[in-house]
């Protein structure tokens, strides 16, 4: 029996230092340790071995036993490196330059933006900033949207949990909850509760909603924001600002139109709608591009400014649509893949 072991020891050394993939090692383990294994065969030979050299016999099965683990251990090791070395891929030296990637580009969205921007301040509109996270006050409260509206459902937008703080997202209301912005319409608020009018502030950022993607819906999308604010405003003032932004930014040939609509924070309130079949992909002869209207006197209000004496228009508009419509591209997944191909046309 010695003899046996022993040479099932050398023949384990040889097979298994060899082995290369797993099926390969879990065949050779069954076939030494397994069930029907050749060492287990030799430890049910026990009971036939003379009482007196049982002690002696069963050592050296225990010796044999764990000399033969060690050697599937070590062959499992070696095969877990090699797996891993697979995954890896070849070895990188990180301390090398990386290669020259050249000089990066603006994002389509961000050259949208800028350039509308530009547009405005040209006009006299700076940019107002106001952040990602809102409260329900800011996003939804001050702008005469009451609690029962369906933009406030759980099933439209994304609320924080009741125990995160903000040291920076100052609340207007003890216990109202944070939200993920459902549009920059809240910026207006946050500008007007600051300071006096008149107000004339352009406000882009990224807002939120519970939107499946698919190739017009993202749950995360850019919006930009208008707020004018001052003594006579009419809708023949909202009318040429917005005909002066989208023909500065698409061309002469681009027309605006109204379409009377319900917004809780503007009276009266309109889709906006553009003409632009000069652009490459436009099929349709009107697209709704935003929402807009003349500031409600309960919004002005609620921030403390005298209805009777300041009037005002806002309208918001998201920026995917406007860049789709510039640029000739038709799905808005494209804008948030990261996909270098994509991203270098516009550089
Ligand atoms: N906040 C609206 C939206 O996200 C768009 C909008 C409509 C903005 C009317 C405005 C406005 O400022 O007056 O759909």
């Amino acid at each position: 029996m010695q003899d046996t072991l022993n040479a099932i020891v050398t023949k384990a050394q040889v097979e298994l230092s060899a082995l290369q993939t797993r099926p390969d090692f879990e065949g050779a383990k069954a076939r030494y340790v397994g069930p029907n294994g050749e060492l287990t065969a030799q430890m049910k030979k026990m009971g036939a071995v003379p009482k007196e050299e049982r002690p002696a016999m069963g050592k050296l099965i225990n010796e044999t036993k764990m000399r033969v683990q060690e050697l599937l251990d070590g062959a499992l090791a070696r095969i877990e490196t090699i797996e891993l070395q697979a995954q890896l891929g070849p070895a990188i030296d990180p301390t090398l330059p990386s290669p020259d990637a050249g000089p990066g580009t603006y994002h389509p969205l961000t050259l949208v933006r800028e350039e509308m921007c530009r547009i405005l301040r040209k006009v006299g509109f700076t940019v107002a900033d106001g952040p990602e996270v809102e409260t329900e006050y800011y996003c939804f409260d001050a702008l005469n949207t009451p609690a029962d509206h369906p933009a406030r459902d759980g099933q439209d937008t994304f609320y924080l949990p009741a125990g995160v703080r903000f040291g920076n997202v100052t609340k207007k209301v003890a216990n109202e909850r944070y939200l993920l912005r459902t549009h920059t319409s809240s910026v207006q608020i946050r500008t007007m509760l600051k300071g006096e009018p008149p107000i004339r502030i352009v406000s882009p950022g990224r807002v939120y909603r519970r939107d499946t993607s698919d190739a017009t819906h993202s749950a995360n999308c850019q919006q930009l924001e208008c707020l004018y604010v001052d003594k006579n405003v009419t809708v023949r003032d909202l009318k040429a600002l917005l005909d002066y932004i989208f023909e500065s930014l698409l061309g002469r040939d681009t027309k605006t139109r109204f379409r009377p609509h319900y917004f809780g924070y503007t009276e009266p309130s309109f889709e906006v709608d553009l003409s632009a079949k000069h652009l490459p992909k436009v099929k349709k002869e009107w697209i709704e591009i935003g929402g807009c209207g003349m500031v409600d006197p309960v919004v002005f209000s609620d921030v403390g400014y005298d209805p009777e004496v300041w009037s005002g228009y806002a309208f918001g508009m998201g920026l995917e649509r406007l860049a789709m419509l510039l640029y000739g591209i038709d799905d808005i997944r494209y804008f948030y893949q990261n996909d270098l191909r994509f991203l270098k046309q516009f550089a």
